[in-house]
């Protein structure tokens, strides 16, 4: 008797997957002191929270009438909603975005795993490569079939390759919309409005909806714009926008993340696909209330420009510094960012092998580690760059995620830029370049 759904294998996740893999290695070896580089959760990473957003919580649960403590309305709370419709409407004065355009979900991890579950049986969404790996995750997972990607151009700071687009949608006409992330994780690019416009147009020739995951649009480096997608795609093109609070605020725990409907007038089907949407969440009851009650005091509260621009500075001063040492690297293409925080240094072609190797003192934790790149015989081969990222954790203590664990068709690693303390930041990356050379060098 089969119980477990046939599709499971297509929902990977390597952001969390190498954490089990460090948690075995310090089991066999206590000594070894792990340095997590993997997850994108600022707070853990030693950010603060605003003091304010203390303050409005404690108000918000003193108060008497405990509403925060009960459930809200299922799609989310309409003031909440309201507010959001309102605030998305500031970049694009035209919006006829209203209330009931916005839907809360807890987190937009569980928005990814709806939007592409409430898609047209054998339809598809075009995912990017590299890419955050919940999204093409769950397409996929969905579709019952391998993801259909176009790329994003190292040598051109990371922007969408649009001749990749072109030709991902000749050959794949079950496409019926185009994922976006901007500021992306896993790259760190602010895309330009060139090459948003351009997809827009593209969206438009074809049909197709574009879902804009924009988690980090408020964390773009001083010196760059973030260009709202509802700008460009406004009258012209349906448009699914993500927003959430997990980054910005940030309070990953929070488990908060909105979805914005635009554009529904102009096209009947995406229309009947929010609604959908909107059916989908009623039997899960409703997304957290405390998290929705508070939501607008956050992002209104006078102190919060000021808030966002010191994080967004201080994020342009780690992330240069961890590019400017990995840079030493010459086999490594490292990229400058301009938002989020997170990086993909490329190998350059060629300087991987399946041969190399880091030494690894501890004999228990070594062998664990030559069992995991060398997989049984007439199995699948482990990718070049995974190969690297375990001798690397299990020779320095550093937890990174390979880039093809993100659909990534170039080698390369991902980190987060987030180590804020500068003594600790440059031991971390020089051992970390130190190991990269030593990695090269050993065959
Ligand atoms: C691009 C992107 N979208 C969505 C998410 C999910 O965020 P959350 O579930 O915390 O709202 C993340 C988390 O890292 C992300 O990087």
């Amino acid at each position: 008797m089969s119980i477990a759904q046939k599709n499971v294998g297509f929902l990977v996740y390597g952001i969390r997957e190498i954490v089990e893999v460090a948690h075995a290695i310090k089991k066999l070896d206590p000594t070894i002191e792990l340095t997590w580089e993997n997850i994108g959760d600022p707070v853990a990473k030693g950010w603060p929270v605003p003091p304010f957003l203390k303050e409005i919580l404690a108000t918000e649960i003193a108060r008497p009438d405990n509403r925060s403590f009960a459930y809200t309305h299922s799609r989310g709370n309409p003031e909440t909603r309201a507010w959001a419709a309102g605030y998305s409407k500031k970049w694009c004065p035209s919006s006829k975005l209203t209330a009931d355009d916005i839907l809360f979900t807890n987190g937009l991890g569980s928005a990814i795993s709806m939007i592409y579950q409430m898609i047209a049986t054998g339809k598809r969404v075009l995912q990017p490569s590299p890419t955050y790996p919940t999204h093409a995750s769950f397409e996929s997972f969905c579709a019952g079939s391998k993801p259909i990607f176009y790329k994003l151009d190292p040598d051109n700071n990371w922007e969408p390759d649009i001749a990749s687009i072109e030709s991902a949608l000749k050959e794949h006409p079950e496409v019926i919309g185009i994922t976006i992330i901007n500021p992306n994780n896993p790259t760190g690019a602010a895309y330009s409005k060139e090459t948003l416009a351009k997809i827009v147009d593209i969206a438009e020739r074809n049909k197709l909806m574009i879902i804009s995951d924009e988690i980090y649009f408020r964390m773009v480096y001083p010196g760059t714009t973030h260009v709202q997608m509802t700008e460009l795609a406004s009258g012209r093109v349906p448009l699914l926008v993500m927003r959430g609070l997990s980054k910005d605020v940030p309070w990953p725990g929070g488990r908060c993340g909105w979805l914005e409907f635009h554009n529904v007038d102009i096209n009947p089907e995406f229309k009947t696909y929010a609604d959908g949407l909107k059916q989908r969440v009623l039997p899960e009851v409703c997304a957290g209330t405390l998290q929705q009650q508070v939501l607008p005091q956050i992002y209104d509260h006078p102190d919060f420009p000021a808030w966002n621009a010191n994080y967004s500075k201080e994020l342009k001063i780690v992330a240069d510094d961890i590019a400017s040492i990995l840079s030493t690297v010459p086999e490594l293409q490292v990229n400058k960012t301009h938002g989020a925080f997170y990086m993909v240094p490329r190998f350059k072609t060629g300087s991987l092998t399946a041969t190399q190797s880091l030494p690894i003192a501890n004999p228990a934790v070594k062998t664990y580690i030559e069992k995991l790149v060398n997989p049984p015989a007439g199995g699948p081969a482990l990718p070049l760059d995974k190969r690297f990222t375990y001798y690397l954790l299990a020779a320095t203590g550093i937890v990174c995620v390979p880039a093809s664990d993100f659909f990534s068709p170039y080698h390369g690693f991902r980190i987060t830029t987030l180590e804020r303390d500068p003594a600790k930041r440059k031991k971390t990356y020089e051992k970390f370049t130190s190991a990269v050379r030593a990695y090269l060098g050993s065959g």
